[in-house]
């Protein structure tokens, strides 16, 4: 008995609601060990994030984005800063539902094509969302390829904050970095860090620039008609926001660092000399944070730094973003992101200190190891912010979606860090973090997680020092 098509999950009292919740406990799931009598509906058309309740997508869990794009850049100025990209994306992915109807999010980007294992499908776009009636009906468990061919225009789109982001058009070519919900605008995906996926791409734009994707070069560029393209490789599961394929007039320099990570950076010419001598650091620091945090979670690294600027950097999966400069400091803290909040991802955005509170404790603690201030002094200047300053006023592990970027995140996530760090001593808290990392890597987790584990491996209780630092919309005392 099929669903009528309806929002997913939204029950109404109809009997074939009441069937489906006698079945199982939620309609997201269909009738376990009953193949015979799938009961399809459609898929949500958000995962469930109270912060960006649209991105994502219920029922599919994507395996594989294989990115084919074509990109032309603006014509030189006074043309406006709009370029051109066509895409075909070939999506491998897994049914997590009974599905008459699923969507992938995509924004600005017009689709002409939806072929679903092999055959050609009605589809939509409605806002931000391609919807897409798979025939037959995909049962749970069932893989499906999806081939969708789209493209458009590109400008400059912004994030909830205002903020660049998605695919950022510039003079030269593009800055991607999609953090938090950005990759639709480049192309159609599940955009929620809880569907981690492997990735490739196949990158053409004019001769001369280069196309800078995630993980590794698969082949040798190619080169026809006055056009190249780029191979990229990214085996390592990845969430969507830290794919990312800048394309740009960047010189590249690959080398092998200290612990035998292959780098790749590319650097717009028209920045090299300013960022060199942090990117030089990259090999010490991967060593500093293996020490750390264990080993290297990915099969490559290196860095973007582009002559535009979307304002900040980004950890951008295996080669992060810089935005002009890539200073020590922001070097530090971008490497020290690809286990917290890369391999590590925040479950849900509210959980978005355990990112951005890591990385800031991981600069804190490599200029400590720089003879630059120590942890302890950091901490200290974070204690010394008064009581009544905005700072302290918002909770650290929910601060709501136009917060996540803002200073008590970074700041207060990494004086909790150090807190923590003093209450259960040297050898728990670094044992914590490569546990985290081991326990959670490749995946998410939440802030109840963190402070379970945090629990576990020190053996004591943390409720108060937790509540103290991360709920209370105030400035610590007692903990
Ligand atoms: N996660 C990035 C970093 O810490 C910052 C991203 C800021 N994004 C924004 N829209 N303001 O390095
Ligand atoms: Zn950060």
């Amino acid at each position: 008995m099929p669903f009528r098509r309806r929002p997913a999950l939204v029950a109404t009292a109809t009997g074939a609601v009441a069937l489906a919740i006698l079945a199982g406990p939620s309609l997201a799931v269909a009738a376990p060990g009953n193949p015979g009598s799938p009961r399809y509906s459609a898929g949500a058309d958000g995962a469930g994030d109270p912060y960006f309740p649209l991105a994502g997508n219920g029922g599919i869990d994507v395996l594989h984005y294989d990115l084919d794009l074509d990109y032309t850049p603006p014509e030189p100025a006074p043309a406006p800063l709009e370029g051109e990209l066509q895409g075909i994306a070939t999506i491998d992915l897994v049914a997590t539902q009974d599905l008459d109807r699923f969507n992938l999010d995509l924004r600005g980007l017009t689709a002409t094509e939806v072929v679903v294992n092999g055959k050609p499908m009605s589809f939509d776009q409605v806002e931000n969302e391609l919807v897409i009636t798979p025939r037959p009906k995909l049962k749970t468990g069932s893989h499906a390829q999806v081939i969708v061919t789209y493209g458009g225009t590109t400008t400059r789109p912004t994030d909830i904050e205002g903020a660049l982001y998605g695919w950022v058009t510039t003079r030269d070519g593009a800055m991607v970095v999609s953090e938090p919900d950005g990759s639709a605008t480049w192309f159609p995906v599940n955009d929620h860090p809880t569907d981690k996926s492997t990735y490739t791409f196949e990158i053409t734009v004019p001769q001369g620039l280069v196309a800078v994707a995630n993980g590794l070069p698969s082949a040798d560029p190619t080169t026809a008609g006055g056009f190249t393209t780029w191979y990229w490789d990214a085996p390592d599961p990845m969430a969507a926001y830290l794919a990312t394929a800048s394309v740009g007039d960047y010189v590249v320099n690959e080398y092998v660092a200290a612990n035998g990570t292959p780098i790749f950076d590319a650097v717009d010419p028209a920045r090299l000399g300013a960022p060199s001598a942090a990117l030089a650091l990259t090999s010490d620091m991967l060593v500093f944070f293996e020490e750390r945090y264990g080993s290297y979670p990915f099969n490559s690294y290196g860095a973007i730094v582009d002559d535009d600027s979307v304002g900040y950097a980004l950890e951008t999966q295996t080669r992060s973003f810089f935005s002009r400069t890539a200073g020590e400091g922001t070097v530090a803290h971008e490497l020290a992101h690809q286990w917290m909040g890369d391999h590590v991802s925040p479950e849900r955005w509210a959980d978005i200190w355990l990112n951005e509170g890591w990385a800031t404790y991981s600069t804190w603690m490599w200029n400590e190891h720089r003879d630059r201030a120590t942890a302890q002094e950091s901490f200290d200047e974070i204690l010394a912010i008064p009581a009544d300053d905005e700072f302290w006023a918002s909770e650290v592990a929910d601060p709501g979606p136009l917060g996540l970027f803002t200073d008590p995140v970074y700041d207060r996530g990494a004086a909790t860090l150090h807190a923590l760090r003093v209450e259960i001593g040297d050898a728990a808290f670094f044992e914590l973090a490569k546990t985290w990392v081991e326990r959670y890597g490749g995946g998410t987790a939440s802030t109840e997680d963190f402070m379970a584990l945090a629990e576990e491996v020190s053996g004591q209780q943390l409720d108060t020092l937790f509540k103290v630092w991360l709920s209370t919309p105030s400035k610590p005392t007692t903990w």
